[in-house]
């Protein structure tokens, strides 16, 4: 029988992977009063924001501003896309404590989603890691396109767990396997996890999953029979990357807590509270949750 972890750390990526998306700009009190809202539902660890060109992502410009208004909670990790050295510097004078570089499995999406080659964008990470390292910054990587690319269709398992290696070598230390467009199924969530594992512990691998076709919470089910314990879910499934066409959200945060919760296993988060916060930004943002399990308890609340 398989031992599934008993605790699982989530990061809800909401306020940057869920908002970077939306047409209509988002005021910075909404950004921070979700981060806010998610600190105190007991999240230990929240992607905040993007100090990526404003030009490229216009709804992340207030990336700053938003770092400074948040209420940080000791213990809690606030983290920040960082796609080059500018990028660094924005992250350091925000104080964040965790930032995040992307790069690719597929030399379509990479060029699309931050205008180089794999090889290159590895080489621009190169000095953004050192600062970080000399800043005591933790490092998280993101390897988008780990199961699917939209321009390139197929990726193999052996080009995600490349780019894994060269993250490694630029001393990038938990790495994220990001299916972009939500097409991954178990079977193969776990050969590439497999093939992750050839060059990162279990501890220091996430899974980060887009729910476009319905199967990522059965993905994320794969990665804990393979002993995963780290994933990315986004608070009422919100989202989509910009670069990646008809993708939706991210796996919806109450959809994961309702399984882990099924399954016995401790995150140390108040699914009620995670729930109203899914509400409330479905709210503001005048949609119905992304949620299958959010929506479902909203409504028995209510009958
Ligand atoms: P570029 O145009 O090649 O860069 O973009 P550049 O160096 O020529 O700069 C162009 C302009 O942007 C210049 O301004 C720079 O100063 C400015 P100008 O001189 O024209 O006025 N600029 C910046 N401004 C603020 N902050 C910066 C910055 N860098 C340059 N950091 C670049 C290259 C990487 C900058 C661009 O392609 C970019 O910002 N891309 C970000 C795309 C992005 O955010 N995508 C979504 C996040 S990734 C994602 O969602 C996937 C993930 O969730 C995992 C998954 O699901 O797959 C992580
Ligand atoms: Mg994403």
């Amino acid at each position: 029988m398989t031992t599934l972890p008993q605790r699982v750390h989530i990061v809800d990526v909401g306020p940057r992977d869920g908002l970077q998306n939306e047409k209509q700009m988002i005021p910075a009190d909404v950004k921070v009063e979700l981060v806010d809202r998610l600190t105190g539902a007991g999240f230990t660890n929240i992607e905040v924001t993007s100090f990526v060109s404003p030009k490229w992502v216009p709804q992340m410009s207030d990336a700053a501003d938003v770092m400074a208004r948040i209420r940080r909670k000791p213990g809690v990790t606030y983290s920040v896309l960082v796609p080059n050295e500018k990028g660094m510097e924005g992250a350091l004078a925000a104080k964040a404590d965790e930032i995040v570089v992307f790069a690719a499995a597929s030399e379509a999406f990479s060029q699309k989603n931050i205008n180089c080659s794999i090889d290159e964008s590895i080489e621009r990470f190169r000095p953004v890691t050192e600062q970080a390292q000399q800043h005591g910054i933790r490092i998280r990587g993101a390897i988008s396109c780990a199961l699917g690319c939209p321009y390139q269709g197929e990726v193999e398992a052996g080009a995600v767990a490349h780019v894994a290696r060269r993250m490694k070598d630029i001393g990038v230390q938990h790495v994220g396997v990001a299916d972009t467009i939500g097409t991954g199924t178990p079977e193969k969530t776990k050969r590439v996890m497999d093939a992750v594992l050839s060059v990162y512990e279990l501890n220091d691998i996430s899974g980060h999953f887009h729910d476009t076709y319905g199967m990522a919470t059965a993905n994320v089910y794969a990665c804990l029979e393979l002993g995963i314990s780290s994933f990315d879910s986004s608070i009422a499934g919100l989202g989509g990357c910009p670069y990646a066409k008809g993708a939706t959200g991210n796996v919806a945060t109450e959809d994961v807590l309702y399984l882990l919760n099924g399954l016995g296993i401790e995150t140390g988060i108040d699914f009620a509270k995670a729930v109203a916060t899914g509400q409330w930004i479905s709210g503001i943002l005048d949609r119905k949750a992304h949620s299958r399990a959010g929506n479902a308890v909203t409504a028995k609340l209510a009958a």
